[in-house]
């Protein structure tokens, strides 16, 4: 395809038009250097679907135990997961003994995880897996077991020991916003100092943002990646709050994303109860265009076809894992429509467009091309492929064309611009 000159003057203005627009293109601040989560980090998550759930003798098979976890990191390997990229098998709250050991030590629930953490650790190894765990700043746990104010060196040495490779260190119960500000980089420092590596996953904003608000240069300083939001659940309701906060903040968030530290918008919770089909194709894909973080929390023993296909789909977690390490923003809201776009590697870029109408059947959207991508995604064309809800090659499209999608209700359309010329089907 050739375009006039003027043409192309036109899509050169247009493009440096929207650059200019594009507000929060500040540089990315200074990550924690530990080398870890160069891409989000992707794996399993315990808390929402099992929570604190104590209660082996009535529920053998979703207390919170050693067997649930090496059951899960089995299937972790035979079903997929690992090759997918899913990693990391991580505990949550709830795996502790109510008290500390004579040295001063957290230790396991000797009934629950009757091997302790280093043994657990150990299998998850033999798997080719990682094992994350979990801890709080303050005096004591979300669930009320130890806390680690006045043992933050003896926990993050502790934890080596055992050969733990990520922390998931929560904000509960804190005295003061200089207690959370200075334990949550204490133990960042406290960890490095072990040697070993572990990949540190923060709440420090969500909990310092009803006092103050975050500094979130400083807290990529420290952190591989932060929750800023409430908890998920599994519900659309909250699945749209977390998507609502992101976009409302994205000035503040999105430019201090990259690699070695991202935003960390919780769980996916696909493969449980509470999302619809559309709904959890609108979770993967707009985790992706967030970098957010993979960790999936549901039973990998009991998951439709469906859902794990959609967990494990190569396209979407390339998005999500992809080089460039930028995260997306929300571009433009309008009649209960969001379109949602991405920066990638080799100049290409990820659109999802959501419909947020929740009345009625699918609807029918329009997109400019030249609206994407910054004015440059398709200047002078590009190559189009819908990724979700299914892939279909969309095929070439000119700079001053339109695509006309139709969305589901609550659902999204997922598309990846790559640009290439009608002609040469090489990159530009
Ligand atoms: C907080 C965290 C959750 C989970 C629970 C555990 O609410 O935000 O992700 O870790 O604590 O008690």
């Amino acid at each position: 395809m050739q375009l006039r000159s003027t043409e192309r003057q036109l899509g050169c203005a247009l493009a440096l038009c929207f650059l200019a627009l594009i507000p929060w293109g500040i540089p990315r601040a200074r990550a924690l250097d530990n080398g870890l989560a160069i891409t989000p980090t992707m794996g399993w998550l315990h808390w929402e679907r099992f929570m604190c759930n104590l209660d082996c003798q009535e529920e053998p098979d979703s207390c919170i135990s050693e067997q649930l976890f090496m059951q899960m990191a089995e299937l972790m390997v035979s079903d997929g997961w690992k090759d997918a990229g899913y990693e990391y098998l991580c505990i949550d709250d709830c795996w502790m003994a109510p008290q500390r050991d004579s040295e001063g030590r957290l230790q396991a629930d000797p009934q629950r995880f009757p091997g302790g953490i280093r043994h657990l650790a150990n299998y998850v190894h033999s798997k080719g897996l990682k094992l994350g765990i979990y801890a709080d700043v303050g005096n004591k746990t979300c669930a009320g077991f130890p806390g680690s104010f006045g043992y933050y060196d003896i926990d993050a040495q502790t934890f080596a020991d055992w050969g733990v490779d990520l922390l998931k260190f929560d904000g509960c119960h804190c005295d003061s916003i200089q207690h959370l500000t200075d334990g949550y980089k204490y133990m960042s420092l406290a960890l490095n100092k072990t040697g070993r590596s572990i990949v540190y996953s923060c709440e420090w904003p969500l909990y310092m943002s009803p006092l103050k608000k975050p500094n979130y240069e400083e807290i990529r300083q420290y952190c591989n990646h932060w929750r800023s939001f409430a908890d998920i659940s599994d519900s659309w309701q909250s699945v749209k709050s977390i998507l609502d906060w992101t976009s409302s903040h994205q000035e503040r968030i999105v430019h201090v994303a990259g690699p070695g530290g991202w935003n960390d918008p919780d769980m996916l919770v696909i493969g449980n109860f509470g999302l619809s089909w559309d709904q959890q194709v609108t979770q993967m894909a707009l985790w992706a265009i967030m970098a957010a973080p993979l960790l999936m929390s549901n039973d990998l023993r009991n998951i439709s076809p469906q859902a794990k296909a959609l967990l494990q789909y190569k396209d979407v977690i390339a998005i999500n894992q992809d080089p460039l390490g930028k995260q997306g923003y929300q571009l433009r809201k309008a009649s209960n429509f969001e379109v949602w776009e991405r920066p990638l590697a080799d100049l290409a870029w990820a659109i999802a467009v959501i419909n947020r109408q929740e009345i009625g059947g699918p609807r029918s959207y329009t997109i400019s091309i030249v609206s994407l991508g910054r004015g440059v995604a398709c200047n002078p064309a590009c190559h189009i492929t819908q990724l979700l809800p299914v892939k279909r090659e969309l095929g070439f499209y000119e700079w001053t064309s339109e695509l006309k999608i139709r969305i589901n209700p609550t659902g999204t359309v997922l598309l990846r611009v790559e640009k290439r010329s009608h002609t040469s089907k090489s990159l530009i």
